[in-house]
């Protein structure tokens, strides 16, 4: 399983990097960063527990997705959400009762990366077929489903990646309503059925599968392919078939509905306590600082501190949004020259990052202390991280990820956890962001770390050279803006390097900095490629940092990708 919190320390020549050694030391903006990896998230071969509560919703309904560790698991539920039909991922261990409240109507069982053959093999609970209710297996859900209704599964001779042509054929079926006759399918199987279960018919086949889709007149179907990946271009439609036109689903999954369910869910957990959260100028922490300011009013109190490595106008941007626009009860503490003082002499980047992630700690908790009593921490967990501490047990994934969580401060400070978001993917969180009112600017923002700048100026942090970078990454992301590229980029920023380079200007020989510019394309930030950005974009930006920023002579553009590189140079 790959773990995104446990970062190997770069390779330096002289010391060999332990492979447990951690890059991460928690401040805000890790949590911020962490839930931007939802997306393609490898939880593959684990068993998220059930999410501990129900969703708010008055007419609630839900499709219930059986996980058996497929890496598209997660991909399953937030394609159907984007049905707007609300769907949870529980484990195949999962009892009734807890299932029962979210008033499923129908159950999509994942694929994974057993064999239905084998001892152990992880099965469909008795339930699922007790409950009449339609069931949609998917690659291995689907061998499952033969399997324990009478077919037979077998090992396949060989393994079949990639697309194939699906054939409609045999009996029509709604499941495949406005599927054209014939369409791409991605394939991902080992092993195949060689005999469906006694009364399911063929709906699809491919050259290399005579029973792709089957189905039976019970509402039970089984499709060899994976709709839920992007190489499925009819994926969505037969996903969209089977919640609407088999399961009869409202779709009532809207964020507005989110919106005015949690509203009332905050007001009665928290009653006349109060609130405290952590504020950074990023999505999570903002979006679940809004809602529940909407729900409580100044029974919560928004701790922002300035460490003092935040880019220009970050500050004010934040404050103002929250103070002016949104009335809300901002602590903003600047604690710039106490994270500077600590940060004199320091050159080693794993050092530079537990400074600020211990200073960020002490100094919210003293802040916090100010307050008086507090009941609540409010925190930005969004849906992945659920499942994914969920599904790590007790491993050092775990651990990190509590650790996370603002650095061990609800358990040192005995409050209790605030977690509205906790059932949202990311663009559900961006889409309750605008809903609530955000700038677009806000609530679009790429990722940015937690130690801030910085881990972007190479060797020994000082004032003057965060006022270098500052202005140098403002015509970074100016320009990216102007260009209209910013959202498709992972990230955009600059970097100040501890080389110097000889340069000329008008009748003088200078003596300047040497800035890089980087910019990446990534799903999750566990592989990144390096953007071919426009060289009318690239000259752009260099014109205006050399002319703009009177300390740097020489521009350059970071082409590698991770890996081998990372995407911060420390
Ligand atoms: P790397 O440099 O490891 O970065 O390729 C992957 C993603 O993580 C962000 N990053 C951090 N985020 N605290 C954070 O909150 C950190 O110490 C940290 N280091 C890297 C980075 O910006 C990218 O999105």
């Amino acid at each position: 399983m790959v773990i995104y919190f446990q970062y190997m320390a770069k390779g330096k020549a002289k010391s060999k990097p332990s492979p447990k050694a951690s890059r991460r030391v928690a401040t805000s903006g890790d949590i911020e960063v962490s839930t931007y990896l939802e997306i393609a998230k490898e939880i593959g071969g684990v068993q998220p527990a059930a999410a501990k509560e129900a969703i708010p919703s008055g007419e609630r309904e839900a499709v219930i997705v059986i996980d058996f560790g497929s890496q598209y698991s997660l991909l399953i539920a937030r394609r159907v959400r984007e049905c707007q039909v609300y769907c949870e991922l529980v484990s195949a261990d999962t009892p009734w009762e807890k299932i029962a409240p979210l008033n499923p109507k129908g159950f999509i069982l994942s694929g994974g990366p057993g064999s239905v053959y084998e001892t152990n093999a992880p099965m469909a609970p008795a339930y699922i077929y007790e409950s009449h209710l339609p069931i949609l297996g998917i690659c291995y859900g689907m061998q499952v489903i033969t399997h324990q209704m009478g077919g037979q599964v077998a090992p396949g001779t060989k393994r079949e990646y990639g697309h194939a042509l699906l054939n409609l054929g045999g009996v029509e079926s709604p499941l495949f309503a406005n599927v054209p006759q014939s369409t791409p399918v991605w394939m991902s199987h080992g092993d195949k059925i060689e005999a469906m279960p006694p009364d399911f018919n063929v709906l699809a086949y491919t050259d290399n599968s005579p029973f792709a889709a089957i189905g039976n007149d019970k509402n039970i179907f089984g499709l060899q392919f994976h709709p839920e990946v992007v190489h499925t271009p009819e994926g969505k439609t037969i996903l969209k078939n089977f919640v609407y036109r088999i399961c009869g689903c409202q779709g009532n999954w809207t964020m507005g509905n989110f919106i005015t369910d949690s509203l009332t869910k905050i007001q009665k957990e928290v009653g006349k306590g109060k609130v405290i959260s952590a504020l950074s100028g990023g999505v999570d922490s903002a979006v679940v600082s809004t809602l529940i300011h909407k729900a409580i009013g100044d029974q919560i109190t928004c701790i922002f501190v300035n460490h003092g490595m935040l880019r220009r106008e970050e500050v004010e941007r934040t404050f103002n949004t929250f103070r002016l626009n949104m009335g809300m009860n901002i602590v903003y503490v600047d604690a710039s020259e106490r994270f500077l003082d600590r940060m004199k002499g320091v050159t080693d980047p794993e050092t530079k990052r537990k400074i600020i992630g211990e200073e960020f700690i002490n100094i919210f908790e003293e802040e916090a202390k100010k307050i008086g009593k507090v009941d609540f921490l409010a925190q930005g967990t969004l849906y992945p991280d659920v499942i994914e501490s969920a599904s790590s047990g007790s491993t050092a994934a775990a651990k990190i990820k509590s650790h996370h969580n603002v650095g061990g401060l609800p358990s040192r400070m005995t409050l209790k956890l605030l977690e509205p978001l906790r059932y949202l993917f990311k663009d559900e969180v961006r889409q309750v962001g605008l809903e609530l009112g955000l700038p677009e600017e806000m609530v679009w923002r790429q990722p940015f770390p937690g130690p801030g700048l910085a881990i972007r100026i190479i060797g020994e942090v000082t004032e003057e050279k965060l006022e270098i970078l500052r202005a140098a990454d403002w015509v970074v992301m100016n320009e990216i803006k102007k260009a209209k590229l910013y959202r498709q980029l992972w990230q955009s920023f600059a970097i100040l390097t501890d080389v110097h380079s000889v340069g000329v200007m008008g009748d003088y020989r200078t003596y300047g900095y040497l800035v890089a510019v980087r910019a990446v394309t990534s799903d999750d930030a566990m592989t990144a490629d390096w953007s071919r950005l426009p060289y009318d974009v690239l000259a752009r930006i260099s014109n205006r940092i050399v002319n703009e920023v009177p300390e740097v002579n020489r521009v350059v553009y970071d082409i590698t990708s991770k890996p081998p590189s990372t995407i911060e140079w420390e």
